[in-house]
This record gives C-alpha cells, sequence and structure tokens, in this order.
C-alpha cells in the first residue's frame, strides 16, 4: 500500500511520485486548499489536496481526524515562507494525486493532534489511542532500539538465548508469587516465576556457559512508580567469570547501549562504592551521585552533650547521628521544614533538627543544648558556610540513613540541585544476610555466594558477612542486580538453614538444585536488569508505566481489558476451586 512511511519524505525525494498510508493528523481548510498531516510511526507530513483534483478534494472535504487514508502523489518544495524547520519533512509537501479512505474513526475521546491533559485511568483504558501520541511512540520505539542493541551484543559476546518456564514453582526474590491453579492436579499450583534464577543456574549446570533472556518477571509486590507486577528483565548468566570479569562485561554493554541509543558517552570502568560506604555516605545503597551533598557523621562529636536526642543514639552501637549540610538552604522556611519533619516521619524519624547559618549567626531551636564548641566542630567537618542549612537524624542507624538519604534526594529535586549527568556506579560488598521479624533474611537472593571459606563460618556472627553480590545503579535507580552463586550443595544447604528454611522444607523446595549442584556444577554467576527501568531512564520519563505497552496501574489492575476479573463458576470446579465469601474463613482441614 506505500512506498515509503512518512517521516522519511525529504527533499531528497523531490519530483518523485509516493505513497503513503496513514492516520489524518489534523485537516486545515485554507481558502479552497485542504492541508491534511498525515501521521504514521515515523512523523508527519503534510498533504495538498487542491480543487484542480475534484475527486481528491471532494474525499479531503469529508475527511476528519484519525481517519486512516491512502495518498498518492508528487514530493514538491513547499513554497518560501511555509517552511517548518521544525519538522524532518518540514521542507516539503505532497501535491495529492490519488485519495482512498481506508477507515473512518468516531469522534475519540482525547484528541491525539494536540497535548491535552489526560487521566491515566482513561489514557490506559483507551491505550491504543495514547500509544498512538507522537511522545508514546518515541518511547516504544527508543525501548525496541535499546533490546535490539543488548540482544546484539549478547549475541556478538557468545551469549545464547534460551527460553525458561513461566509454569513453574517458586523462586523467592522477596515478594509473593502469583499462582496458577492446576486443572489435572485439583489443589496443586504453579508459580509465576518472580526471576529465572534457578532455571538459568541450571541452564549453567547444563553446560551452557553464557546464557541471556529478555524475559517477563512475575512480584506481586507493593506498587511504586519504578515497579510493575509483570516486568521485564534482561537475564544473564555465566560460568567460569569471577565478579570483576562479569562487571566489565556489564559496563562494556551499557556504556555501549547508551552509545548507540543516545549516542552519550559514557566512560568505563564505574566506580565501585561498597555497601557500606554507601549507607554511610548517602544513607542508601542505590545513591544518586548527581546531587552534590552527602550525609556526614557527627555522633563523636555528640555523645557527651546535655541533649538526650542526640547523646543517646550517640553512644548505642546501633544508632547514629548524622548532619546533611544543604548548600543555600538557610531560606528554607519554617512550614516547610515542617513538612519535611512530616516526610521524614514516615520512616520512624522522631524530628528533624536544625541549624540554619544565616549571615547574622547561626539559628536554631537546638543550639541552647549544644556547646559551641561542638557546633563549631559540626560546622567545620560539615563544610557549612554562611546561607546553607544543616539538618540532623538521631535515631537507630536504619531510620537516620532511610530518613536523611530520602530527605536528601527530595529536597536536591525541590531546590534544582540534581546534576543533569548519568552517574553510574556498582554497589558491591552487600551484606550477605539481613535482619528482618526475626529472623534472616536474604539480602539478595538465597543463592548468593557469602564472601566465606568454610561452611562452618556462616554460623559464628552471619550479620558480618559479606555477599559477592553487585548492583548496577544508575542516578538513584537500581538498574541491575546480581551475584555469583553458591556452587556447592553443603553451603547452599547451610545458607537455607541460616535462613530458617529446615532441610526437609529445602529439599521439597529446592531439591532439583541440591542435587544438581552435587552433579558437576561450574562456578558461576550473573546479573539481571531492569529493562522496564532502563528504559524509563533513558526517555526521561518518571514512571515505567510510560514506557510498558500495556501497563498495569498502581493496583495492578489493567483498565484496558478489565483484568483482573471473575471467572465462570463452571472454571473453578474444574480447577477444584470455591472462592471464600469471608476471607478470613478458616480452611475445613486447619
Ligand atoms: P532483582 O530482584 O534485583 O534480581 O531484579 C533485577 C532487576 O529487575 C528490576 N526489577 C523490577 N522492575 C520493575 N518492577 C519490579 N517489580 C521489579 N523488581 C525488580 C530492577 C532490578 O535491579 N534473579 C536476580 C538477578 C540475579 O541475581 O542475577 C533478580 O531478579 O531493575
Ligand atoms: P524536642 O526536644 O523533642 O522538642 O526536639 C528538639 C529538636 O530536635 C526539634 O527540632 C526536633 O525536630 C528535633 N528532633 C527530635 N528528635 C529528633 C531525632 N530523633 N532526630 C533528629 N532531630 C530530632
Amino acid at each position: 500500500m506505500r512506498t515509503h512511511y512518512c517521516g522519511e519524505i525529504t527533499e531528497k525525494l523531490l519530483d518523485k511520485t509516493i505513497q503513503i498510508v496513514g492516520w489524518v493528523h489534523r485537516r486545515r481548510d485554507h481558502g479552497g486548499v485542504i492541508f491534511l498531516d498525515v501521521r504514521d510511526r515515523t512523523g508527519l507530513v503534510q498533504v495538498i489536496a487542491a480543487p484542480n483534483q475534484a475527486a481528491v478534494f471532494k474525499l479531503a472535504e469529508t475527511l476528519r481526524n484519525e481517519f486512516v487514508i491512502q495518498v498518492k502523489g508528487t514530493v514538491r518544495a513547499r513554497p518560501l515562507g511555509t517552511v517548518n524547520a521544525d519538522l524532518a519533512t518540514g521542507a516539503i509537501e505532497i501535491d495529492c494525486l490519488e485519495l482512498i479512505l481506508l477507515n473512518r474513526a468516531d469522534p475519540l475521546p482525547f484528541p491525539i493532534d494536540d497535548y491535552h491533559e489526560v487521566g491515566e485511568e482513561t489514557r490506559l483504558h483507551f491505550r491504543y489511542l495514547d500509544l498512538r501520541r507522537p511522545e508514546m511512540q518515541q518511547r516504544m520505539i527508543l525501548r525496541a532500539n535499546i533490546t535490539r542493541y543488548l540482544r546484539r551484543f549478547l549475541d556478538e559476546h557468545g551469549f545464547l538465548d534460551i527460553e525458561t518456564p513461566f509454569l513453574t514453582k517458586a523462586t523467592p526474590e522477596g515478594a509473593r508469587d502469583y499462582l496458577v491453579p492446576s486443572r489435572v492436579k485439583p489443589g496443586s499450583f504453579y508459580a509465576l516465576p518472580q526471576s529465572p534464577q534457578q532455571f538459568k543456574q541450571l541452564l549453567m549446570m547444563a553446560g551452557f556457559d553464557r546464557y541471556y533472556q529478555i524475559v517477563r518477571c512475575f512480584r506481586d509486590e507493593d506498587l511504586r512508580a519504578d515497579r510493575q507486577p509483570e516486568f521485564t528483565q534482561l537475564d544473564i548468566e555465566t560460568s567460569f567469570l569471577v565478579e570483576e570479569e562479569i562487571q566489565q562485561l556489564m559496563e562494556e554493554m551499557i556504556s555501549g547501549l547508551f552509545s548507540e541509543v543516545l549516542k552519550v558517552n559514557i566512560p568505563t570502568p564505574f566506580l565501585r562504592m561498597s555497601y557500606a560506604d554507601a549507607m554511610r555516605r548517602f544513607g542508601s545503597d542505590k545513591p544518586d551521585l548527581r546531587i552534590p551533598f552527602e550525609l556526614v557523621e557527627v555522633g563523636d562529636l555528640l555523645q557527651a552533650v546535655d541533649f538526650k536526642v542526640f547523646a543517646e543514639p550517640a553512644k548505642d552501637p546501633y544508632g547514629r547521628v548524622a548532619a546533611l549540610c544543604i548548600p543555600k538552604g538557610a531560606d528554607i522556611s519554617r512550614k516547610e521544614i515542617d513538612s519535611y519533619t512530616q516526610f521524614v516521619s514516615q520512616f520512624g524519624a522522631k524530628g528533624l533538627a536544625y541549624i540554619k547559618y544565616n549571615s547574622d549567626g547561626l539559628a536554631s531551636p537546638i543550639l541552647k543544648f549544644i556547646p559551641e564548641s561542638v557546633v563549631q566542630q559540626i560546622i567545620e567537618r560539615t563544610q557549612a558556610k554562611v546561607g546553607d542549612i544543616i539538618f540532623f537524624g538521631a535515631d537507630l542507624t536504619g531510620i537516620v540513613n532511610d530518613a536523611l538519604g530520602a530527605l536528601r534526594v527530595k529536597i536536591a529535586h525541590e531546590r534544582g540541585l540534581v546534576e543533569s549527568a548519568w552517574r553510574f556506579l556498582w554497589v558491591v560488598d552487600f551484606p550477605m544476610f539481613e535482619k528482618g521479624e526475626g529472623r534472616l533474611s536474604a539480602c539478595h537472593h538465597p543463592f548468593t555466594a557469602p564472601k566465606i571459606k568454610s561452611v562452618e563460618e556462616l554460623s559464628k556472627d552471619p550479620l558480618k558477612i559479606l555477599a559477592r553480590a553487585y548492583d548496577m545503579v544508575l542516578n538513584g535507580t537500581e538498574l541491575g542486580g546480581g551475584s555469583i552463586r553458591i556452587n556447592s550443595s553443603e553451603m547452599q544447604m547451610a545458607v537455607f538453614n541460616a535462613l530458617n528454611i529446615s532441610e526437609k522444607e529445602a529439599n521439597q523446595k529446592f531439591g532439583h538444585l541440591l542435587t544438581a549442584l552435587k552433579l558437576g556444577c561450574p562456578p558461576h554467576g550473573g546479573i539481571a536488569f531492569g529493562v522496564d527501568r532502563m528504559a524509563m531512564l533513558m526517555t526521561g520519563s518518571s514512571s515505567i508505566r510510560d514506557v510498558i505497552a500495556f501497563p498495569k496501574t498502581q493496583t495492578a489492575t489493567c483498565p484496558l481489558t478489565d483484568a483482573p476479573a471473575p471467572v465462570d463458576p463452571l472454571q473453578l470446579i474444574e480447577l477444584g476451586l470455591r472462592i471464600r465469601q469471608d476471607k478470613n474463613e478458616k480452611p475445613k482441614e486447619a
């Protein structure tokens, strides 16, 4: 039906007869001549229907926005003064010789030809229309360019694309599973994979050496702007490579990706920062290095002050007192400080002390509690200058890190203090375990190798053990995470035990893996990147939903198809399922 895409028609085709198809983006009637902007995924081109082509003109008069048409015409230069430099096709127009109406369109729920604020629910309900908008088309195209590059890079580096099952058994990545009931085995369920973690390790044991897959993962977790219940990973696993080799290869891939897709130069190697340093300096394991101020330790200066709020956490081995100096922040108002205090309270902070460094001296409600010499040392250590403000967090270390870490990012964005740059780093030396609800849980996942030599070391002080794990962080977002894996059945079982998983349960859930580890398992490790997050950052979008063609809402629903939805009672009978009207009803067998 066409010889060219709309966006391809430039001066190079002057005087040629071409054929295009597309949507009427806009129709303008100008004193007897009709201008049609015709749109396809490559852009817009202007078509002229003149009265001397009587049939064409008559049909053009009936066209409305979003009608689908076919145009045959001659490319000609636009008259002087009508060239549109903002448009790739802005120097030419098409003199229409033949016009065919391929389909009509009812008036749309929202316009495509003009920017128009539309609620997200409506956008998602009519997603196919939302996706027609040029900015959405650009995002989808850029996303396709990303995955094309990644595949090419990995193919060229000897990686094999191998698929793994969706209907499978649970693999723990810290979220709830989506379950699929089995018809042939009533009462049994498949779990949709939270990641292909176990399968990619089994592929290493099968000898495939370098694997990748661009694969959907499913996690039933609380949704945020950078999380979806189903999302895409670039999943990678390798054998016989150590951390440094994997990291180097991944840096080369990511740097090449930015060069190819965004034409920006990302120098390698990326900075490596230990988890402990990241938490100390930024209160976060995904520090945003574009922000030019960090947390500063002041606990040692405050242990002896007569101000319990500071002195107690300063003396507590699990406590921390840290300062955050905001350059030129002394103009932050009382009202804003109150709202920041409210903001940090969601992380458990009980207050937000501050000192303003005004030109006429220091101002703060806490000055009366702290000796002048100590205040002076705080000023020196934070390098505060006239015009700055220093905020303080004093509490359990975790609370201070979360509160000041998040405040740093919030204030930097609000006050325009975020540098425009791509700041990559590797965060390494994560702890192996963290304490949650009275027992240990794995910081990465339970297949990650601990940095210890023998199984016995596990029981000594598990919270002190580091993991052979690494995260790639970009501008405050975790882009990817991976690790070297445990490759001995004994160590794997010991880690399960440390995680309070009994031998029986471990064999039930992971028996296949434990056996495979005993049957010739190579040293192996890998990583997975969030492709949606990558596309979100690279397109400058504020939500992951803007780079997913058909995303779910914050409540994990799809307004387009109305999923999830009730099913036919017969289907439930077939599956051996009954819906409990009362969610709290105890199962009979309990
Ligand atoms: P992890 O759980 O860190 O590691 O996930 C890897 C990357 O996937 C992205 N991601 C998400 N993106 C959107 N929505 C979500 N709900 C979501 N959850 C995670 C992040 C994250 O960095 N099997 C391991 C990888 C490995 O060890 O090789 C894993 O899944 O960008
Ligand atoms: P208070 O003595 O509780 O009125 O607190 C005096 C100042 O210290 C106020 O500015 C509080 O916001 C602040 N503050 C109280 N608790 C903390 C805390 N845990 N961390 C930081 N500042 C605090």
